[in-house]
């Protein structure tokens, strides 16, 4: 991404025009995920990375919901800025929570993401002008009980690995609040066959039934907490 006085003075203009309006050319050159930098799969499949269409169309449908946004797995920040930026464009006051070591993983995985930046991130949210965002950064085990005592509407769950999938479930699931939605980038993708083990073992354990979305053939999954569920332990 270009970044400096250009791309300064192109925010300030960029974060006028709905993202659904971004030409294909600006999402590269920015590194903010858009509809239109979309490229449907050829059939339907659950790896691929985000669809940010499914993203805006669970931030639409949490809207109503009190609660904040998090997002769990920021990298460098191209969904996380993407939703701040949408939420602000619909005159939306949610925060958006963002969590990331920055330090990706070592050993043996399809994907380091060891090209994560935190500073990167925080100059994409200062370029738009995004005072919703607030990044967390560090391991989650760290870096959640900074909002402990927070509730949220909606989580994009996109941190790939088993063991961090387990510490959103617990952490996140009892602070849903009721009709809040947690999305899953990973479950089923066959590159990361942890965060699915992940998700089943939580569900299963409390009987939370597992949903599936779709959009250009990008097939995710998510949980809805009801409002009959007792916080999970
Ligand atoms: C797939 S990337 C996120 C992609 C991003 N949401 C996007 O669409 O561009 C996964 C990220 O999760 C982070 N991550 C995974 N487990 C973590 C943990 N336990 N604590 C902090 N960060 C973690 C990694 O550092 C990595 O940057």
């Amino acid at each position: 991404m270009r970044l400096g006085p250009l791309s300064k003075t192109a925010g300030s203009i960029l974060r006028h025009i709905p993202l659904s309006m971004w030409p294909q050319i600006i999402s590269r050159r920015t590194g903010v995920l858009t509809p239109r930098a979309m490229t449907p799969l050829p059939h339907p499949a659950s790896s691929g990375g985000a669809n940010i269409k499914m993203l805006f169309e669970f931030l639409d449908r949490t809207a109503s919901i009190d609660g904040g946004v998090a997002e769990c797995g920021v990298w460098r920040g191209r969904t996380l800025v993407a939703m701040s930026l949408y939420l602000k464009q619909h005159g939306s006051s949610k925060k958006v929570w963002g969590f990331d070591s920055f330090a990706g993983f070592d050993g043996d995985v399809p994907h380091n993401f060891q090209d994560s930046s935190l500073r990167l991130v925080q100059q994409k949210l200062s370029i738009f002008g995004l005072q919703n965002a607030k990044i967390v950064p560090g391991y989650f085990r760290a870096a959640f009980p900074v909002v402990e005592h927070e509730r949220f509407s909606f989580v994009h769950v996109d941190c790939d690995i088993h063991d961090s999938y387990v510490e959103c479930l617990n952490f996140f699931y009892p602070r849903m609040n009721p009709g809040g939605v947690i999305l899953f980038d990973e479950y089923e993708d066959p590159e990361w066959p942890g965060a699915k083990d992940a998700v089943d073992e939580f569900c299963g354990h409390h009987g939370i039934p597992i949903q599936s979305a779709m959009v250009d053939n990008y097939r995710k999954s998510f949980i809805t907490r009801s409002a009959a569920q007792e916080p999970a332990t």
